[in-house]
């Protein structure tokens, strides 16, 4: 397995698997990798016939105050962890090949990022759908993979890749989750043992969510009471937000009729975790 830090090699290392007429799978992560990454390495390396994964911890999708500095980083880790999981090169770029002095252009979704994550995290999407667009133009990816455990995200790039008409395929990866439910993410390292126990109220809010949906509850206000209400018995949790939304679109709606996404973010101690679920599908 190759690790490629230049835009110049990457492009280089993508030709000669065209040369050959391989397929191209693209897996952006901003790295220390676990096994919700490892598993959308191996699908796409069961899809395609070469996989990129990228590491590179993206500043422009941080805002002032939040982990950029903190987050964690382990190159060596990664490469080892990705090269078992059937990648064939990682794109782990510095940020000023990324962002040149003088860069200044961002890509900018309307509406679907004006909600859940792109409420508390202003900025968040317009860094995100820039830094993949950049990695689209850069790969030129057949497939590209993300996850379910980032479900708005995962819902803004697919809009993107249709509106900017990008030509290749966006496949989304359900949530990998711990033996005890709590969802897999680069962040759960920052939780001491009591803040990871507590965490564990997230997916049994989702659950309780769920279980109201199954017994019949339609009303997005009333489940969303429940959750809350099983999350703030958690001394060690500050609700950012508990939300439902029709999928994909990301409607608001009065009544559950179709499929909808019981999405929430909440504060463990300093650390925000995101889980989410879908409901009637
Ligand atoms: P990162 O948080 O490293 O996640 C990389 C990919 O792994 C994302 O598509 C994310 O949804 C997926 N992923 C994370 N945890 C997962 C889990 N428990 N189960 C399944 N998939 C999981 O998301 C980002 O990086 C960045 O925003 C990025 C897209 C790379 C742009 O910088």
């Amino acid at each position: 397995m190759k690790i490629i830090h230049t835009i110049a090699d990457i492009r280089d290392f993508v030709r000669q698997a065209r040369g050959k007429s391989l397929t191209v799978g693209l897996v952006p992560t901003m790295g220390y990798l676990h096994v919700g990454h490892l598993e959308l390495m191996r699908r796409a390396a069961n899809i395609c016939d070469t996989v990129i994964a990228s590491v590179f911890v993206n500043p422009t999708q941080f805002g002032p105050g939040e982990d950029l500095d903190r987050y964690p980083r382990d190159l060596e880790r990664d490469a080892r962890l990705a090269e078992g999981a059937g990648v064939d090169a990682i794109f782990n770029p510095s940020v000023e090949e990324m962002y040149p002095a003088g860069y200044c252009t961002y890509v900018d979704l309307e509406r679907i990022t004006e909600k859940l994550c792109g409420l508390s995290r202003p900025g968040h999407f317009r860094g995100v759908a820039t830094v993949v667009t950049k990695l689209f133009n850069i790969v030129k990816p057949d497939c590209a993979f993300f996850g379910q455990k980032d479900a708005q995200q995962a819902l803004v790039i697919k809009r993107m890749v249709d509106d900017l008409n990008l030509d290749l395929e966006i496949i989304v990866i359900p949530t990998v989750r711990e033996a005890d439910g709590l969802a897999m993410s680069s962040r759960n390292i920052y939780l001491d043992p009591e803040q990871r126990r507590a965490a564990l109220v997230l997916y049994r809010g989702l659950l309780k969510g769920q279980e109201e949906f199954r017994k019949g509850e339609r009303d997005p206000a009333q489940i969303c009471r429940r959750v809350t209400e099983m999350i703030q018995a958690e001394p060690l949790a500050k609700i950012d937000y508990v939300e439902i939304y029709s999928h994909p679109d990301l409607v608001t709606v009065e009544r559950i009729q179709g499929p909808a996404l019981l999405a929430l973010a909440v504060k463990i101690g300093s650390t925000r975790l995101i889980d989410n679920i879908l409901l009637g599908v």
